[in-house]
């Protein structure tokens, strides 16, 4: 079964770790229904629930840093295009406002979830950067469905690919990007829907430590560690460092 940590090894104290996947990730597929056959691996010897490190998994510091997720937990698909659209803001000489939401974007879809990922994001960051960027991350949800012609952006063709030609966004993104182009931030958001769907060269390198200094005047990194410091959204920071505890 895929969701079993095997062998015995030492990395898991001589057990079997039975891996149950977030329903998120499995309602409407057939994997929701493994749970039961899940629980049914427990009665073999030595087999317990995936808690704790996933040896699968780098460990991560006790004190986890902003650049420790996005060398440790995020995927390389969605970081690297995180960082190409950080780069083509900052080369572009953007504010440093802009050049963080490019940079962070996506960054659910990258560690935590991927439907209604900008406002995950969002959530993510609000307690450690300026307003203006998590509520950047958040619109860009709703601006990338919408052409913005007097600012050079146009419905992503990657989309027509996604979703279908026919595909039109439920109401709530509409009325929220209706909402956003008239917010005097507008252009933040916008700006991070333009830098994004240039962003997807699998050839480009950019690392992380690129931005380290802006992210550090821009970033309140808690000195406890990103899942540690009892902010609202501890929880979801540790979620990432864990994702596979069964609960
Ligand atoms: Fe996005
Ligand atoms: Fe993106």
């Amino acid at each position: 079964m895929a969701w079993v940590r095997e062998p015995l090894d030492d990395a898991v104290r001589g057990r079997r770790r039975v891996i149950a996947p977030p329903s998120t990730a499995t309602i409407g597929t057939p994997a929701h229904g493994a749970k039961a056959a899940l629980k049914a691996e427990l009665d073999q010897p030595n087999t317990v629930f995936m808690m704790g490190d996933n040896p699968a998994l780098p460990k991560m510091p006790e004190r986890p840093t902003l650049g420790d997720f996005f060398r440790l937990r995020f995927d390389a698909f969605s970081t690297s295009h995180m960082l190409q659209s950080a780069k083509i803001a900052k080369d572009r000489g953007l504010d440093e406002n802009v050049v963080m939401a490019c940079l962070l974007h996506d960054i659910a879809v990258a560690g935590l979830i991927s439907s209604d990922h900008g406002y995950w994001g969002a959530q993510l960051l609000a307690p450690y950067v300026d307003e203006e960027v998590a509520w950047a991350v958040e619109k860009h949800e709703a601006l990338r469905y919408f052409a913005d012609e007097s600012v050079g952006y146009s419905y992503p063709e990657a989309y027509i690919r996604y979703f279908g030609e026919d595909y039109d966004p439920p109401e709530y993104i509409h009325r929220e990007h209706e909402a956003a182009r008239k917010h005097r931030w507008y252009m933040t958001s916008r700006l991070v829907t333009i830098n994004d769907v240039y962003s997807f060269d699998p050839a480009a390198e950019v690392r992380f430590e690129e931005f380290e200094d802006i992210v550090g005047r821009n970033f309140r990194q808690p000195a406890e560690g990103l899942g540690f410091d009892g902010s609202p959204v501890a929880h979801m920071w540790r979620t990432m460092i864990w994702p596979n505890n069964f609960l």
